[in-house]
């Protein structure tokens, strides 16, 4: 069996673990998810991962929040705003002003309010702390090793979940529909357009037309809210299972039974130089010797199971 496949002592069930496990035998795989070896001293770079799982919940959370008062709309009514009935409809700001579009004022109202102002900006923001933690977790992994052998698929449903990040990032950027998201989506469709054969067939999908008009704002509203949410929580699911298998790259081959008791592998495949430095990142800059990731935990200590963290 291999080290990091190392299996947690049969446990006794209590309360709904117990119940559901007698119902649907849910227990091997709870355990499956929340028992298996990590690292004791690990980095706080290591759980990058799971700090962008948590901006992805949180985007999930505000996003379906704020699409029930979003109009994704880009066109009014009227173009002058010239009675009162129209301004306490919501659809100008004032009297004799030059009526915006729904969507814009749609997000007007939502900042109009406290709780609508808070969940507007946990969600704007949120997108960039996103965008920066799925790069910082990504180079983590590229300096750790954790891309190579046995791990290239969870770095290729990495690849594809960087790509689904950006294209939240795009498509959302459009939806306030004002001057800054119409021209900037403008450029950003105009250079998918300038690849050569399937630019503008593609430009024209995105955009729904030859132009970017109203159309446009309804197929990146139906992307950002229903395509790509649907796609990233599949691919997700597949990331967390490939780590859950394998154990992050920390742990792997963590645990080997020795004269000592149990200690600890070197990670496979990386050159011996590259685990020296890797291992000074992973134990948060301990020094070490040349033994690679091994040093991430104490050798002869206990192993540490997530369900311990939790
Ligand atoms: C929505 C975006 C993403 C989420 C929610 C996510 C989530 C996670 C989580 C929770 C882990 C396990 C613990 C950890 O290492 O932090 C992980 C591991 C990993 N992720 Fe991601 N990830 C995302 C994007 C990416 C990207 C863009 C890449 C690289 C292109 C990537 C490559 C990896 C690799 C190689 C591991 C294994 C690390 C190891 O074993 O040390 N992930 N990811």
């Amino acid at each position: 069996m291999a080290a990091h496949q190392h299996t947690a002592p049969e446990k006794r069930r209590t309360g709904i673990d117990a119940w559901l496990d007698e119902r649907i035998h849910s227990g091997k795989a709870i355990d499956f998810s929340l028992n298996h070896p990590v690292p004791l001293h690990i980095h706080p770079m290591d759980y990058l991962g799971e700090t962008t799982l948590f901006i992805f919940v949180s985007q999930a959370i505000t996003g379906m929040l704020l699409a029930m008062f979003y109009h994704p709309v880009a066109q009014t009514p009227y173009f002058i705003c010239t009675t009162a009935q129209q301004v306490a409809a919501q659809y100008c700001p004032a009297v004799g002003a030059v009526s915006p579009s729904e969507a814009w004022m749609s997000i007007q109202n939502i900042m109009g309010t406290t709780f609508g102002s808070l969940v507007r900006s946990m969600h704007f923001w949120g997108n960039y702390f996103m965008v920066v933690l799925v790069v910082m977790h990504m180079l983590r992994g590229f300096f750790a090793g954790a891309y190579k052998y046995p791990r290239e698929l969870t770095w290729i449903s990495g690849v594809a979940l960087l790509g689904m990040t950006l294209g939240f990032a795009f498509t959302g950027y459009l939806l306030p529909w004002d001057m800054k998201a119409y021209w900037a989506t403008q450029v950003g469709v105009n250079i998918a357009d300038t690849i050569p054969i399937v630019g503008t067939p593609l430009a024209d999908l995105v955009r729904g037309g030859p132009v970017l008009t109203g159309a446009t704002l309804g197929r990146f509203f139906a992307i950002h809210m229903l395509l790509l949410p649907a796609i990233t929580g599949g691919l997700i699911g597949l990331h967390l299972l490939l780590v859950n298998i394998q154990g992050v790259s920390a742990a792997d081959g963590l645990v080997v039974e020795t004269d000592q008791g149990e200690t600890l592998q070197q990670i496979p495949n990386v050159p011996e130089a590259a685990a020296d430095s890797n291992s000074r990142f992973v134990s948060g800059g301990r020094p070490v010797g040349n033994t690679g990731f091994s040093t991430a935990v104490q050798p002869g200590g206990d192993v540490d199971t997530r369900a311990d963290r939790l």
